[in-house]
């Protein structure tokens, strides 16, 4: 069974449209749809915005739906100059940047007493998703890297720079590694897929809502040539 997260409704509403349902359950106020998308068992849900919402989301898809793959849709912050409005990215691996307990000695982004830094995403489905790109969006770049999570819209040179010197990710959003961090838990594969919106400056608040509309197209196109693949 896979789970396909988003945290928004635009970010869902279309795999939801195209899906064929079977059931609703509704749990922590969240509407998991399961069904079939593209031939393939399916639960797709709107966690809705920041890590907590997320983490409850991807355990709920563990627990009550036996989900063995997780996958993360939708839109973020370039934090890389190559990456423009509009390219998507693939997560190789996700961590929480408003993680800080440094004061104790851990690097920042470090959850304390936890064995791994970042969460790594499957190295098989990061190339399957790579694949499912190239034919969805042929036109489009596509990055595959780092992704940082936090529960902040970065809207800031200064607070994206410092993003980018602690941890160089490609882009920044505020879903990915809580739910990369409940899939590492369970012992479950995961993927982001991520299409840019803004680029997490001073721009963000003003080219976010232009681009939400053709980012969130980008991704849904990938994520059913994806389950085609999988
Ligand atoms: N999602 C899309 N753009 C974002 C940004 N600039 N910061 C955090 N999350 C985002």
């Amino acid at each position: 069974m896979i789970g396909i997260i988003g945290a928004m409704e635009e970010e869902v509403v279309s795999l939801k449209e195209e899906m064929d349902v079977r059931e609703i359950v509704e749990k922590a106020g969240m509407m998991f749809c399961k069904g079939t998308l593209c031939g393939k068992e399916v639960v797709v849900v709107r966690s809705g915005v920041g890590k907590v919402n997320a983490g409850i989301c991807a355990q709920i898809l563990v627990d009550l739906f036996q989900v063995d793959l997780l996958i993360n849709t939708g839109i973020a912050g370039s934090l890389d100059a190559r990456i423009d409005i509009g390219d998507m990215v693939i997560s190789t691996d996700a961590l929480q940047h408003d993680m800080d307990a440094s004061v104790f000695g851990d690097p920042i982004g470090q959850i304390p007493r936890l064995d791994t830094f970042s969460f790594p995403a499957d190295e098989a489905l990061v190339r399957k998703a790579i694949r499912a790109n190239e034919k969805a969006n042929p036109d489009i770049h596509t990055f595959t890297g780092r992704i940082a999570s936090g529960d902040q819209f970065i809207s800031s040179k200064e607070v994206k720079d410092r993003i980018v010197e602690n941890f160089h990710p490609l882009c920044v959003e505020m879903e990915g590694a809580a739910i990369a961090q409940a899939a590492y838990l369970n012992k479950v594969s995961y993927v982001i897929i991520r299409a840019i919106s803004d680029k997490a400056d001073n721009s963000a608040c003003m080219d976010y809502p232009t681009f939400e509309k053709k980012a969130i197209a980008h991704s849904v196109r990938l994520m059913k040539e994806l389950l085609l693949m999988i």
